[in-house]
Formats: C-alpha cells, structure tokens, sequence
C-alpha cells in the first residue's frame, strides 16, 4: 500500500509531501511528477517517483494498485480541460483499486466560473464508485500575501469584493489536512468544507499591511471591469483575469467563507492566521 499525491512538485504537493515525510517512511510514499529532474529531492530521500501527465492517460497505466490511497491535486491548465484530465486519473485509480481518491476541489458555496471544473470533477468521482474524499479547499492566503510587490508600490490593496470576507488559510494548513485524511481512517466518501478559522475583509487586511510595514496602505473596492483592466494591463490573459475578477464578486456574496471547522479539525491545531502569512512573506 502505497500514499500517491499527484502534482507533487507544486506548491500544495511539496507541503503534502513533506508533511508525510513527518508521519510515514519514504517507501510507503509516491510522489506522481511531470519532471523526474524537479522530484530529484524527494528521490533523495527515499520517496518513490513516477512520471505521469494528465494528459497522457497511458502514463497512469498502472500506476496506482490495489489499497493505494491517493490525492489527486488539481491540475492548473485552465485551457486544457481539468475535468478531462482529472478523469483520466480517477479511471486509473479505479482500474487498479485503490482504496481512497482524495481530490482537492472548491467549497460547495463557491458559484464562480473557477468551480466548474471541480464540480465536473466531483460528479465524475462519485460516478466512478472509487472511495473518494473530498478536499474542498477555500482560498489560499499565499493567492494575496505572494503578490505584495505591487501593493506596496503604490500603498494599495485592489480587489472586486466590496465589504466581502474571506476565511483563508495557508497551504500548509491545507496540507495538514490532506495529509490526516490520507495517512488517518475512516474517511471514505466524506466531504470536507475547509478554510482558515477566522474570516478577514480586504479593508482589515489592508490595516494589517499598514500595520507591519508602517505605511499607509487603503483598500481601493472597485468594479468587476475594473480590475480585469487592471490585471490584463498587468499581463494576465483576460479569460484568467475575468475568472478571478468572478471569485472577488463570490467573495463579496461571502462565498469564500468557510465555518465549518473541518480545517482546523483535520489539522489538529488552528490554522495560521493571515497576520502570520503577511509577517512571513514580507521577511521574504
Ligand atoms: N485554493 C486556492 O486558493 C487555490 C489557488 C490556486 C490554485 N488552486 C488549485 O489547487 C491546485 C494546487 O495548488 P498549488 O498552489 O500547488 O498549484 P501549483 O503550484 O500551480 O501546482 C499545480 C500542480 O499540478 C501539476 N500539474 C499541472 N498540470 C498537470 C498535468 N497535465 N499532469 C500532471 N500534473 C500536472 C503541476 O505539475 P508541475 O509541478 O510539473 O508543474 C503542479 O505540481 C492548483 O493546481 C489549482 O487547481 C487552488
């Protein structure tokens, strides 16, 4: 029996895998990569690779065995067809088996176009009839505390979400979570609402920053199109900048906030508060 984590040399995947590293030996532990090169650490220290593509099926043939228990991280090729590629390796785990797909989806509150591909992925899982878990992970605080270059170039924190909250948490919290569901018991079939415990406005967050870096920081509301202007001038293609101008708006409906507990729960331990985030991001 083997733990299987997909996307395991992005950011979420390398928290998951070292934080298993912490609880089970290297050998019992796959770490699924695109480039052999980019898991070479992990080779290093005794975690088994193997070379797959979402968009290669065959490179999933026999991958996964029978008892496995396996995360299945989202892929980010927005225009490659996630759904499809997902079921590409929800086929292969139900070939082989395994005991526990764990997908790392969006919170069933979320109504923006960025869910659409989870939920597709969801329906697909659950047709399947593999033991599946889900991972319905809110907002990362790095999506805010990793782009602080231009909001302290010009003292301002821009967003769509009006007076919306939003309860992030870090990826390690989210990590922590994926890693007691695949390493704990009693988890098949189950669906985990996961966010950060405290919910913060972007005017709160704003003071935070104003806060730590001793500058006068505002929030700056504006309109949907607005800051889709403001992304495409920054070089995001408009398609992906509409898509996060559309979680702004659901996290001015208060989409993006998860009470719930389960994160917490999961982890065993509160999740890190967005203060903790802003410190650490802005010692760099
Ligand atoms: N909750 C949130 O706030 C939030 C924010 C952003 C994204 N997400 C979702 O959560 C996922 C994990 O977050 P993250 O921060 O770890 O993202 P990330 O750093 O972009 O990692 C994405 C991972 O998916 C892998 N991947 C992409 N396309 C693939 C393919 N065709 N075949 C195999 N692997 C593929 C990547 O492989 P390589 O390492 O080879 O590139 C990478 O390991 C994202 O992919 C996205 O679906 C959630």
């Amino acid at each position: 029996m083997s733990i299987v984590v997909t996307g395991a040399t992005g950011n979420l995947g390398r928290h998951v895998v070292e934080q298993l590293l912490e609880k089970v030996p290297a050998e019992q532990i796959t770490a699924v990569v695109r480039d052999e090169t980019k898991g070479a650490a992990y080779a290093a220290r005794g975690v088994k690779l193997a070379v797959a593509d979402y968009n290669t099926p065959e490179s999933f043939d026999g991958l996964f065995a029978a008892g496995d228990k396996v995360l299945l991280i989202s892929g980010n090729e927005f225009d490659k067809g996630r759904p499809q590629q997902h079921k590409v390796v929800i086929d292969a785990a139900k070939a082989a088996g395994v005991a526990l797909l764990a997908y790392t989806s969006a919170p069933g509150t979320l109504t923006a176009a960025l869910a659409d591909d989870h939920r597709a992925t969801e329906e697909t899982l659950l047709a399947s009839g593999v033991p599946f878990a889900l991972l319905r992970n809110g907002w990362y605080h790095e999506n805010y505390t990793e782009q602080l270059a231009p909001v302290l170039e010009h003292n301002a924190v821009v967003a769509a979400a009006g007076e919306g909250r939003v309860s992030s948490a870090s990826r390690a919290d989210y990590a922590a979570a994926a890693v007691a569901v695949l390493t704990g018991e009693g988890h098949e079939n189950k669906t985990y609402e996961l966010g950060g415990d405290e919910a913060w406005s972007f005017a709160e967050y704003a003071a935070e920053l104003s806060r730590q870096t001793g500058k006068e920081i505002a929030y700056n509301s504006v309109p949907a199109e607005a800051l889709i202007g403001i992304l495409t001038g920054a070089g995001l293609p408009e398609p992906f900048a509409a898509i996060l101008a559309g979680v702004d708006a659901s996290i001015a409906k208060g989409e993006l906030v998860v009470s719930t507990g389960d994160l917490s729960r999961l982890a065993g331990r509160p999740t890190t508060p967005i203060s903790e985030a802003i410190a650490a991001a802005l010692k760099g």
